[in-house]
């Protein structure tokens, strides 16, 4: 699956073959002649990859091919980019310095992210009025309440918990308030870190041990009256909830925690309530939703066809407003009625899905993405979910892996860099955008489900291996370790990196272990 950036990645290779400083190295060496022939192949193969790229989805066959040839793609890169490396050293030698790279003055030219992720939520007035009541009920058997939302993926949990969380008569009601993503990984250690972190903002808490974490949190929240939502919920080891619930349990009478889950067994291990079930929207509502995606304000009474189209495609998502959405998004500015139809019939609506065609929406709306975004985004994969993305951060990793196209552009990569994510945003692939500079530095994150399509489309070249993996994918090329699972040894670390000869990225969660050696940081790289 992750072959469908093989057309960017020829892409990039023809470019650099294009590139006056490897002509000028292919001439020094005497191999001009191959690096033609390379090319001219390479153009060949290019115009068919679009073609194959579509078809990968449903033919076993071509997506074999499509990996294979994604190696050799990647060895010929690697060539050139020696190539390349070469070339400047002979520049450097002619003239003592490199000169430095002309910096455009081009302006910043990204819109507002913010601009993009334009939201308003339908129709959850009588949700939010019944979670509310439930919170600031008090119970007589005891202190602390658990209140579980379950509902499919995508369906609008977290955003009604967010509602909540932020009414003022939540707020009014309850002195401490803590917001904690959980997702996979239900690590006892970890979380409480996070609900400390959430209570006493930025204090560190790398140094503690465990003891010392759990009295703190007992003792922070000793009579206090708290709301904690535990957004995310996915464990279903009964003891490992207990352990933390008791933690939590010395909170003043009228506590609550408010957990969201997509599994009934998750809610009943935790819930002291009832679970409380998400309802879907209806169906109207769905297609307002998809309408204010798909037409700027208004526009869409010209077009009574595409509104027919449109709500058979709504029809299809399940009443689920991400694949909503994420469907609109895609037609928003297509007028012509034949990309409406494609959507409607795409062969991927039949494919196996998993929870209720939201998958198929979220995978037509990847195949959509404009051949460079699909790689920047398959590499968000290898970060863990929830993870919060940094413009300054991601723009440079991006430009690392040599995934900012400047493509002749009178811009610096960091202001594509800037449209790029925007791109992403305004397709639903980003979202939850915050402002912490104003136009200079916010942060982002990216839906769980849309967290599982990239890591989809991503394997078997980007993933997060852990350091007891016994099984290294073949193809593997960009590789993310998580924090937790460090061995003991840092020559234990070493003898498995050593393993991993071909790849390209070495990402290390580092949020709560020890720096390491400054010869570890050498030898790994
Ligand atoms: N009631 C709603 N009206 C409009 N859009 C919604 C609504 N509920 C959810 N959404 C959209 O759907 C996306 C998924 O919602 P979310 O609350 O994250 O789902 P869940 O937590 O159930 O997976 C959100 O990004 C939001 O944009
Ligand atoms: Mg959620």
């Amino acid at each position: 699956m992750a072959e469908s950036f093989a057309f960017a990645i020829a892409d990039g290779v023809l470019g650099k073959l294009g590139s006056a400083l490897i002509q000028g190295v292919g001439l020094a060496w005497g191999v001009q002649t191959e690096l033609e022939e390379l090319r001219d192949t390479l153009s060949t193969i290019h115009a068919l990859l679009l073609d194959a790229e579509e078809k990968q989805a449903t033919n076993r066959q071509i997506n074999d091919w499509l990996g294979k040839l994604k190696l050799v793609l990647y060895d010929a890169e690697d060539v050139l980019d020696e190539f390349d490396y070469e070339a400047l050293q002979q520049q450097v030698v002619a003239s003592g310095s490199i000169t430095k790279r002309q910096a455009c003055s081009a302006k910043q030219t990204g819109d507002d992210p913010l601009l993009c992720s334009f939201f308003r939520c339908y129709r959850r007035d009588h949700d939010k009025e019944n979670i509310v009541g439930l919170l600031k009920q008090s119970s007589d058997t005891e202190n602390v309440s658990i209140i579980p939302i379950v509902g499919i993926g995508g369906l609008g949990k977290t955003t009604l918990a967010k509602l909540v969380y932020n009414d003022e008569r939540v707020a009014g009601h309850f002195p401490i308030k803590m917001w904690v993503c959980v997702s996979d990984e239900f690590d006892i250690e970890n979380l409480v870190k996070k609900i400390l972190k959430e209570m006493k903002g930025d204090e560190k808490y790398s140094d503690f041990s465990m003891e010392q974490l759990q009295s703190r949190l007992r003792n922070a929240l000793d009579g206090e009256k708290f709301l904690l939502v535990l957004d995310d919920v996915w464990n279903t080891d009964r003891e490992k909830w207990l352990k933390l619930k008791d933690l939590l349990m010395d909170g003043a009478n009228g506590s609550k925690i408010l957990v969201t889950t997509r599994k009934k067994s998750v809610a009943s291990i935790m819930g002291t309530f009832p679970m409380q079930e998400l309802k879907d929207l209806s169906h109207e509502d769905c297609l307002s939703l998809f309408v204010k995606c798909a037409f700027k304000d208004g526009e869409d009474n010209q077009y009574p066809n595409l509104l027919k189209i449109g709500d058979q495609i709504v029809e299809k998502c399940a009443r689920v407003p991400l694949a909503v959405r994420s469907l609109g998004r895609i037609l928003y500015l297509k007028r012509d009625e034949h990309d409406w139809v494609s959507i409607r019939d795409s062969e991927i609506w039949k494919l196996e899905q998993g929870e209720n065609g939201i998958m198929a929406a979220l995978r037509l709306s990847y195949y959509d993405l404009p051949h460079h975004l699909k790689q920047c985004f398959a590499l968000c994969s290898i970060f863990p979910k929830d993870f919060k993305f940094s413009n300054k951060f991601f723009i440079p990793f991006w430009m690392a892996q040599g995934l900012i196209q400047l493509s002749g552009q009178n811009a610096r990569m960091e202001d594509i860099g800037e449209r790029y994510i925007n791109e992403l945003l305004s397709r639903s692939f980003f979202q939850d955008v915050e402002q912490l500079v104003p136009g200079v530095l916010y942060v982002f994150k990216m839906h769980d489900l849309v967290h599982d399509l990239a890591m989809f489309v991503a394997q078997p070249e980007y993933f997060t291996l852990s350091f007891h993996n016994k099984d290294i994918p073949k193809r593997i090329q960009h590789v993310a370790f998580s924090d937790t699972d460090w061995p003991k040894e840092e020559y234990e670390a070493l003898r498995f990196l050593e393993k991993l000869n071909n790849v390209r990225t070495l990402y290390f969660q580092m949020k709560n272990a020890t720096p390491r050696s400054k010869s570890f940081v050498s030898v790994a790289s």
